[in-house]
Protein backbone atom coordinates (compact mmCIF):
# COMPACT_ATOMS: atom_id res chain seq x y z
CA UNK A 1 0.00 0.00 0.00
CA UNK A 2 1.20 3.24 -1.06
CA UNK A 3 1.53 5.96 1.56
CA UNK A 4 0.16 9.60 1.37
CA UNK A 5 1.80 11.78 4.19
CA UNK A 6 -0.26 13.90 5.27
CA UNK A 7 0.52 17.73 7.26
CA UNK A 8 -2.43 19.13 8.92
CA UNK A 9 -3.10 23.11 9.52
CA UNK A 10 -5.25 23.48 12.19
CA UNK A 11 -6.82 21.41 14.92
CA UNK A 12 -10.14 23.07 15.40
CA UNK A 13 -13.18 21.86 13.98
CA UNK A 14 -12.24 20.68 10.66
CA UNK A 15 -9.14 19.95 11.70
CA UNK A 16 -10.63 17.08 13.86
CA UNK A 17 -12.96 16.20 10.84
CA UNK A 18 -10.25 15.73 8.42
CA UNK A 19 -7.67 13.94 10.66
CA UNK A 20 -11.07 11.15 11.68
CA UNK A 21 -10.94 10.64 7.88
CA UNK A 22 -7.63 10.52 7.11
CA UNK A 23 -7.87 7.61 10.47
CA UNK A 24 -10.95 5.79 9.36
CA UNK A 25 -10.76 5.63 5.19
CA UNK A 26 -9.03 2.26 4.99
CA UNK A 27 -10.75 0.61 7.39
CA UNK A 28 -13.80 0.83 4.97
CA UNK A 29 -12.61 1.35 1.50
CA UNK A 30 -10.28 -0.74 -0.29
CA UNK A 31 -7.51 1.87 -1.33
CA UNK A 32 -4.20 2.06 -3.13
CA UNK A 33 -3.17 4.75 -1.12
CA UNK A 34 -2.94 4.71 3.40
CA UNK A 35 -3.02 8.33 4.61
CA UNK A 36 -0.09 8.83 7.03
CA UNK A 37 -0.85 11.35 10.10
CA UNK A 38 2.58 12.82 9.60
CA UNK A 39 2.49 16.54 11.22
CA UNK A 40 -0.07 18.62 12.46
CA UNK A 41 1.14 22.29 12.55
CA UNK A 42 -0.84 25.39 14.99
CA UNK A 43 0.74 28.47 16.42
CA UNK A 44 0.53 26.85 20.04
CA UNK A 45 3.42 24.01 20.36
CA UNK A 46 1.89 22.85 23.71
CA UNK A 47 -2.19 22.74 22.03
CA UNK A 48 -0.49 21.11 18.65
CA UNK A 49 1.09 18.47 20.50
CA UNK A 50 -1.84 17.59 22.72
CA UNK A 51 -3.61 17.12 19.52
CA UNK A 52 -0.90 15.38 17.52
CA UNK A 53 -1.03 12.66 20.74
CA UNK A 54 -4.59 12.59 21.01
CA UNK A 55 -5.13 11.73 17.11
CA UNK A 56 -1.87 10.29 16.39
CA UNK A 57 0.31 12.76 14.57
CA UNK A 58 3.90 11.89 14.46
CA UNK A 59 5.24 15.35 14.74
CA UNK A 60 3.99 18.92 15.28
CA UNK A 61 5.15 22.55 13.56
CA UNK A 62 4.39 25.82 14.55
CA UNK A 63 4.83 27.77 11.42
CA UNK A 64 2.85 26.43 8.32
CA UNK A 65 5.78 27.67 6.26
CA UNK A 66 8.56 24.98 7.93
CA UNK A 67 5.44 22.47 7.11
CA UNK A 68 5.72 23.02 3.28
CA UNK A 69 9.51 22.80 3.53
CA UNK A 70 9.84 19.82 4.64
CA UNK A 71 10.49 16.80 2.21
CA UNK A 72 8.24 13.83 4.11
CA UNK A 73 4.77 15.66 3.33
CA UNK A 74 2.77 14.56 0.45
CA UNK A 75 -0.61 16.93 1.48
CA UNK A 76 -0.79 19.97 2.83
CA UNK A 77 -4.43 19.79 4.49
CA UNK A 78 -5.62 23.68 5.27
CA UNK A 79 -8.24 23.66 8.18
CA UNK A 80 -7.49 27.05 9.02
CA UNK A 81 -9.18 30.17 9.05
CA UNK A 82 -10.06 31.63 5.61
CA UNK A 83 -7.82 34.22 5.65
CA UNK A 84 -4.87 32.24 5.85
CA UNK A 85 -6.06 29.76 2.79
CA UNK A 86 -4.67 32.07 -0.34
CA UNK A 87 -0.89 32.75 1.29
CA UNK A 88 -0.42 28.45 2.57
CA UNK A 89 -2.06 26.98 -0.56
CA UNK A 90 -0.18 29.28 -3.05
CA UNK A 91 3.09 28.41 -0.98
CA UNK A 92 2.29 24.73 -1.10
CA UNK A 93 1.35 24.61 -4.64
CA UNK A 94 4.78 26.13 -5.66
CA UNK A 95 6.46 23.45 -3.21
CA UNK A 96 4.88 20.56 -5.52
CA UNK A 97 2.46 19.30 -2.73
CA UNK A 98 -0.99 18.06 -3.32
CA UNK A 99 -3.56 20.33 -1.70
CA UNK A 100 -6.97 19.88 0.33
CA UNK A 101 -8.36 23.41 1.17
CA UNK A 102 -11.52 24.10 3.64
CA UNK A 103 -13.64 25.98 2.06
CA UNK A 104 -14.77 28.93 0.98
CA UNK A 105 -11.59 28.63 -1.09
CA UNK A 106 -10.48 32.14 -0.04
CA UNK A 107 -11.41 35.63 1.07
CA UNK A 108 -12.83 36.65 -2.10
CA UNK A 109 -12.75 36.03 -6.05
CA UNK A 110 -9.79 37.93 -7.10
CA UNK A 111 -7.49 36.05 -4.00
CA UNK A 112 -9.21 32.30 -5.26
CA UNK A 113 -8.24 33.22 -8.91
CA UNK A 114 -4.85 33.45 -7.71
CA UNK A 115 -5.20 29.98 -5.74
CA UNK A 116 -6.22 28.64 -9.16
CA UNK A 117 -4.05 29.86 -11.23
CA UNK A 118 -1.26 28.39 -9.02
CA UNK A 119 -2.35 24.73 -8.75
CA UNK A 120 -2.53 24.71 -12.35
CA UNK A 121 1.03 26.36 -13.11
CA UNK A 122 2.36 23.72 -10.24
CA UNK A 123 -0.16 20.80 -11.88
CA UNK A 124 -0.96 19.22 -8.35
CA UNK A 125 -3.88 17.61 -7.29
CA UNK A 126 -6.15 19.83 -5.31
CA UNK A 127 -10.13 19.49 -3.73
CA UNK A 128 -11.89 21.84 -1.50
CA UNK A 129 -13.83 19.79 1.38
CA UNK A 130 -17.73 21.14 0.60
CA UNK A 131 -18.62 18.01 1.96
CA UNK A 132 -22.48 18.22 1.73
CA UNK A 133 -21.86 16.55 -2.16
CA UNK A 134 -20.87 13.34 -0.21
CA UNK A 135 -23.76 13.27 2.28
CA UNK A 136 -25.13 9.86 0.10
CA UNK A 137 -28.79 11.27 0.00
CA UNK A 138 -27.14 14.80 -2.21
CA UNK A 139 -25.15 12.50 -4.13
CA UNK A 140 -28.08 10.17 -4.74
CA UNK A 141 -29.76 13.67 -5.58
CA UNK A 142 -27.24 14.36 -8.41
CA UNK A 143 -27.84 10.80 -9.71
CA UNK A 144 -31.29 11.49 -10.09
CA UNK A 145 -31.30 14.84 -11.79
CA UNK A 146 -28.57 13.69 -14.05
CA UNK A 147 -30.65 10.66 -14.67
CA UNK A 148 -33.53 13.50 -16.13
CA UNK A 149 -35.77 11.81 -14.03
CA UNK A 150 -37.09 15.20 -12.68
CA UNK A 151 -37.21 16.59 -16.34
CA UNK A 152 -36.46 20.28 -16.98
CA UNK A 153 -35.64 21.90 -13.95
CA UNK A 154 -37.74 25.21 -12.49
CA UNK A 155 -37.15 25.92 -9.15
CA UNK A 156 -34.10 25.89 -6.56
CA UNK A 157 -34.90 26.72 -2.91
CA UNK A 158 -32.06 26.16 -0.49
CA UNK A 159 -31.46 28.07 3.22
CA UNK A 160 -28.76 27.40 5.65
CA UNK A 161 -30.19 28.47 9.45
CA UNK A 162 -28.26 28.71 12.74
CA UNK A 163 -29.14 31.02 16.00
CA UNK A 164 -25.78 31.23 17.88
CA UNK A 165 -24.82 35.33 17.27
CA UNK A 166 -27.85 36.54 18.70
CA UNK A 167 -26.44 38.16 21.52
CA UNK A 168 -25.21 41.52 21.35
CA UNK A 169 -22.64 40.65 24.22
CA UNK A 170 -20.41 38.05 22.18
CA UNK A 171 -17.11 39.64 21.22
CA UNK A 172 -15.89 39.30 17.67
CA UNK A 173 -12.83 37.96 16.25
CA UNK A 174 -10.02 35.65 18.47
CA UNK A 175 -10.62 31.08 18.57
CA UNK A 176 -13.85 30.14 18.22
CA UNK A 177 -15.41 33.72 17.11
CA UNK A 178 -13.16 34.57 13.81
CA UNK A 179 -16.28 34.34 12.04
CA UNK A 180 -17.64 37.34 13.42
CA UNK A 181 -14.36 38.97 12.07
CA UNK A 182 -14.53 39.89 8.80
CA UNK A 183 -11.27 40.73 8.05
CA UNK A 184 -11.01 36.75 9.17
CA UNK A 185 -13.89 35.17 7.58
CA UNK A 186 -14.21 37.92 4.56
CA UNK A 187 -17.86 37.74 5.47
CA UNK A 188 -20.23 36.39 7.34
CA UNK A 189 -23.33 33.82 6.59
CA UNK A 190 -23.23 34.25 2.73
CA UNK A 191 -19.36 32.83 2.24
CA UNK A 192 -19.55 30.61 5.65
CA UNK A 193 -22.74 28.98 4.66
CA UNK A 194 -24.49 29.73 2.03
CA UNK A 195 -21.22 29.10 0.23
CA UNK A 196 -22.05 25.29 0.98
CA UNK A 197 -25.50 25.93 -0.51
CA UNK A 198 -24.26 27.47 -3.90
CA UNK A 199 -21.59 24.67 -4.24
CA UNK A 200 -24.23 21.99 -3.73
CA UNK A 201 -26.52 23.64 -5.81
CA UNK A 202 -24.22 24.75 -8.80
CA UNK A 203 -23.26 20.98 -8.96
CA UNK A 204 -26.84 19.67 -8.88
CA UNK A 205 -28.09 22.02 -11.23
CA UNK A 206 -25.35 24.05 -13.27
CA UNK A 207 -24.11 27.02 -13.33
CA UNK A 208 -25.57 30.63 -11.68
CA UNK A 209 -25.69 33.81 -14.28
CA UNK A 210 -27.40 36.36 -11.85
CA UNK A 211 -28.20 37.28 -8.34
CA UNK A 212 -29.93 39.76 -6.92
CA UNK A 213 -29.41 40.05 -2.90
CA UNK A 214 -29.67 41.84 0.83
CA UNK A 215 -27.98 41.49 3.73
CA UNK A 216 -28.25 42.99 7.38
CA UNK A 217 -25.84 43.13 10.22
CA UNK A 218 -28.44 42.94 12.94
CA UNK A 219 -25.42 43.51 15.65
CA UNK A 220 -23.38 46.59 14.53
CA UNK A 221 -20.76 46.99 17.34
CA UNK A 222 -18.90 44.20 19.17
CA UNK A 223 -16.21 43.74 21.25
CA UNK A 224 -13.09 42.32 19.74
CA UNK A 225 -11.41 39.73 21.70
CA UNK A 226 -7.72 40.34 20.16
CA UNK A 227 -8.07 44.30 20.89
CA UNK A 228 -10.58 44.59 23.87
CA UNK A 229 -12.30 47.57 21.90
CA UNK A 230 -15.85 47.76 20.72
CA UNK A 231 -15.11 47.59 16.88
CA UNK A 232 -17.69 47.99 14.08
CA UNK A 233 -18.68 44.63 12.64
CA UNK A 234 -18.11 43.99 9.29
CA UNK A 235 -19.93 40.50 8.19
CA UNK A 236 -23.72 39.87 7.10
CA UNK A 237 -25.37 38.45 10.23
CA UNK A 238 -28.03 37.13 7.40
CA UNK A 239 -27.54 37.13 3.85
CA UNK A 240 -30.97 36.64 1.00
CA UNK A 241 -30.78 36.40 -2.67
CA UNK A 242 -32.61 35.63 -5.67
CA UNK A 243 -30.64 33.97 -8.27
CA UNK A 244 -31.61 32.96 -12.49
CA UNK A 245 -29.10 29.79 -13.06
CA UNK A 246 -27.81 29.52 -16.97
CA UNK A 247 -30.36 26.27 -17.54
CA UNK A 248 -33.28 28.79 -16.93
CA UNK A 249 -34.75 28.22 -13.66
CA UNK A 250 -35.09 30.62 -10.93
CA UNK A 251 -33.29 30.06 -7.00
CA UNK A 252 -34.30 31.34 -3.89
CA UNK A 253 -31.18 31.11 -1.00
CA UNK A 254 -31.29 32.55 2.51
CA UNK A 255 -28.94 31.76 5.60
CA UNK A 256 -28.71 33.94 8.79
CA UNK A 257 -27.03 33.27 12.40
CA UNK A 258 -30.73 34.44 14.03
CA UNK A 259 -33.03 31.81 13.66
CA UNK A 260 -33.71 30.93 16.70
CA UNK A 261 -34.37 27.55 17.14
CA UNK A 262 -32.01 26.67 14.33
CA UNK A 263 -28.17 24.87 14.94
CA UNK A 264 -27.71 23.41 11.30
CA UNK A 265 -30.51 23.79 9.07
CA UNK A 266 -29.23 23.39 5.73
CA UNK A 267 -32.45 22.23 3.35
CA UNK A 268 -32.59 22.22 -0.26
CA UNK A 269 -36.09 21.57 -2.64
CA UNK A 270 -35.34 21.22 -6.34
CA UNK A 271 -38.66 21.02 -8.44
CA UNK A 272 -38.62 19.87 -11.74
CA UNK A 273 -41.35 19.34 -14.26
CA UNK A 274 -41.72 15.32 -13.22
CA UNK A 275 -40.32 15.05 -10.03
CA UNK A 276 -39.32 17.40 -6.96
CA UNK A 277 -36.47 16.39 -4.48
CA UNK A 278 -35.81 17.30 -0.74
CA UNK A 279 -33.13 17.34 1.27
CA UNK A 280 -32.47 18.56 5.19
CA UNK A 281 -29.39 18.54 6.85
CA UNK A 282 -31.39 17.46 10.24
CA UNK A 283 -32.49 14.24 8.53
CA UNK A 284 -29.25 13.46 6.19
CA UNK A 285 -29.84 10.18 5.58
CA UNK A 286 -33.02 10.02 4.00
CA UNK A 287 -34.07 11.88 0.48
CA UNK A 288 -37.60 13.05 -0.33
CA UNK A 289 -39.24 12.36 -3.51
CA UNK A 290 -42.13 13.05 -5.47
CA UNK A 291 -42.86 11.38 -9.28
CA UNK A 292 -45.97 12.91 -10.77
CA UNK A 293 -45.77 9.44 -13.39
CA UNK A 294 -46.53 7.59 -10.36
CA UNK A 295 -49.93 5.90 -10.87
CA UNK A 296 -52.41 8.14 -9.51
CA UNK A 297 -54.04 6.31 -6.13
CA UNK A 298 -49.73 5.90 -4.81
CA UNK A 299 -48.74 9.36 -5.74
CA UNK A 300 -47.16 11.11 -3.07
CA UNK A 301 -43.64 12.22 -0.94
CA UNK A 302 -41.79 9.03 -0.63
CA UNK A 303 -39.17 9.08 2.14
CA UNK A 304 -35.72 7.54 0.95
CA UNK A 305 -33.85 5.62 3.75
CA UNK A 306 -30.58 5.89 1.86
CA UNK A 307 -29.07 2.48 3.34
CA UNK A 308 -29.55 0.20 0.77
CA UNK A 309 -26.19 -0.75 -0.84
CA UNK A 310 -26.96 0.39 -3.96
CA UNK A 311 -26.94 3.76 -2.81
CA UNK A 312 -23.91 5.79 -2.95
CA UNK A 313 -21.23 4.87 -0.68
CA UNK A 314 -23.28 2.40 1.59
CA UNK A 315 -21.78 -0.71 0.21
CA UNK A 316 -18.92 0.34 2.24
CA UNK A 317 -20.57 1.22 5.47
CA UNK A 318 -23.02 -1.51 7.66
CA UNK A 319 -26.36 -3.18 6.90
CA UNK A 320 -29.25 -1.84 5.29
CA UNK A 321 -31.17 0.28 7.26
CA UNK A 322 -28.66 1.50 9.43
CA UNK A 323 -27.35 4.85 9.43
CA UNK A 324 -24.12 7.00 8.53
CA UNK A 325 -23.65 10.61 9.49
CA UNK A 326 -21.75 13.73 8.94
CA UNK A 327 -18.17 12.73 9.88
CA UNK A 328 -18.65 10.11 6.95
CA UNK A 329 -18.97 12.75 4.64
CA UNK A 330 -15.47 13.83 5.75
CA UNK A 331 -14.45 10.16 4.69
CA UNK A 332 -16.20 9.85 1.68
CA UNK A 333 -14.37 12.93 0.20
CA UNK A 334 -10.73 11.35 1.32
CA UNK A 335 -11.88 8.19 -0.10
CA UNK A 336 -12.56 9.73 -3.38
CA UNK A 337 -9.76 11.70 -3.34
CA UNK A 338 -7.55 8.93 -3.18
CA UNK A 339 -9.33 6.71 -5.50
CA UNK A 340 -8.67 10.01 -7.43
CA UNK A 341 -5.02 9.74 -7.56
CA UNK A 342 -4.80 6.19 -7.91
CA UNK A 343 -7.02 6.85 -11.49
CA UNK A 344 -5.36 9.93 -12.36
CA UNK A 345 -8.39 12.27 -12.18
CA UNK A 346 -9.25 13.58 -9.09
CA UNK A 347 -12.92 14.32 -8.72
CA UNK A 348 -14.32 17.74 -7.51
CA UNK A 349 -14.45 19.97 -6.00
CA UNK A 350 -11.47 21.39 -7.83
CA UNK A 351 -9.96 24.58 -6.59
CA UNK A 352 -11.73 25.95 -10.03
CA UNK A 353 -15.46 24.43 -8.39
CA UNK A 354 -13.98 27.01 -4.97
CA UNK A 355 -13.22 29.65 -7.31
CA UNK A 356 -17.06 29.49 -8.70
CA UNK A 357 -18.86 29.75 -5.75
CA UNK A 358 -16.32 32.55 -4.88
CA UNK A 359 -17.98 34.51 -7.50
CA UNK A 360 -21.56 34.22 -6.74
CA UNK A 361 -20.75 34.89 -3.17
CA UNK A 362 -18.98 38.02 -4.39
CA UNK A 363 -21.98 39.10 -6.93
CA UNK A 364 -24.48 38.59 -4.04
CA UNK A 365 -22.14 41.28 -1.84
CA UNK A 366 -21.89 43.47 -4.39
CA UNK A 367 -25.92 43.18 -5.24
CA UNK A 368 -26.32 43.87 -1.23
CA UNK A 369 -24.81 47.17 -1.69
CA UNK A 370 -26.10 48.31 -5.10
CA UNK A 371 -29.29 46.84 -4.77
CA UNK A 372 -29.10 45.58 -8.16
CA UNK A 373 -29.32 42.29 -9.95
CA UNK A 374 -25.49 41.49 -10.75
CA UNK A 375 -23.84 39.10 -12.98
CA UNK A 376 -21.62 36.40 -11.62
CA UNK A 377 -18.38 36.03 -13.44
CA UNK A 378 -17.59 32.70 -15.03
CA UNK A 379 -14.36 31.17 -14.76
CA UNK A 380 -12.13 31.60 -18.60
N1 LIG B 1 -16.66 21.86 5.34
C1 LIG B 1 -17.39 22.28 6.37
O1 LIG B 1 -18.50 21.84 6.58
C2 LIG B 1 -16.80 23.28 7.34
C3 LIG B 1 -17.32 23.39 8.64
C4 LIG B 1 -16.68 24.28 9.52
C5 LIG B 1 -15.62 25.05 9.09
N2 LIG B 1 -15.18 24.95 7.81
C6 LIG B 1 -14.03 25.75 7.35
O2 LIG B 1 -12.85 25.19 7.93
C7 LIG B 1 -11.92 26.22 8.25
C8 LIG B 1 -11.59 26.13 9.73
O3 LIG B 1 -12.80 26.26 10.48
P1 LIG B 1 -12.98 25.57 11.91
O4 LIG B 1 -14.42 25.58 12.21
O5 LIG B 1 -12.24 24.28 11.97
O6 LIG B 1 -12.24 26.66 12.81
P2 LIG B 1 -11.66 26.48 14.25
O7 LIG B 1 -11.63 27.84 14.83
O8 LIG B 1 -12.36 25.39 15.00
O9 LIG B 1 -10.15 25.99 13.98
C9 LIG B 1 -9.24 26.77 13.28
C10 LIG B 1 -7.83 26.26 13.55
O10 LIG B 1 -6.91 26.99 12.75
C11 LIG B 1 -5.80 27.34 13.57
N3 LIG B 1 -5.11 28.49 12.97
C12 LIG B 1 -5.57 29.75 12.83
N4 LIG B 1 -4.66 30.52 12.20
C13 LIG B 1 -3.60 29.70 11.93
C14 LIG B 1 -2.34 29.90 11.31
N5 LIG B 1 -1.97 31.09 10.84
N6 LIG B 1 -1.49 28.84 11.22
C15 LIG B 1 -1.86 27.64 11.70
N7 LIG B 1 -3.05 27.39 12.29
C16 LIG B 1 -3.89 28.42 12.42
C17 LIG B 1 -6.39 27.58 14.93
O11 LIG B 1 -5.44 27.50 15.95
C18 LIG B 1 -7.40 26.40 15.00
O12 LIG B 1 -6.74 25.22 15.37
C19 LIG B 1 -12.58 27.53 7.84
O13 LIG B 1 -12.12 27.89 6.55
C20 LIG B 1 -14.06 27.19 7.78
O14 LIG B 1 -14.80 28.00 6.90
C21 LIG B 1 -15.75 24.08 6.94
Amino acid sequence: MKKLNIGLVGYGFMGRTHSNAFTQVNNFFDLEYRPVLKAVCARDAEKARAFATKWGYESIETDWRKLIERDDIDVIDIAAPNNVHAEIAIAAAKAGKMILCEKPLALNGPEAEKMVAAVTKAKVPNMVWYNYRRVPAVTLAKQLIDEGRLGKIFHYRAKFLQDWTISKDLPQGGAGLWRLDAKVAGSGVTGDLLAHCIDTAMWLNGSIDTVTATTETFIKERKHTLTGKVEKVGIDDASLFLARFSNGSLATFESTRYARGHKALYTFEINGEHASIFWDLHDLHRLQYFDHRDQGAVRGWRSLHITDSDHPYMKNWWVPGLQIGYAETFIHQVADFLQGLSKGKIPGPSFKDGLATDYVTDAVLKSAKTRRWEKVKKIK
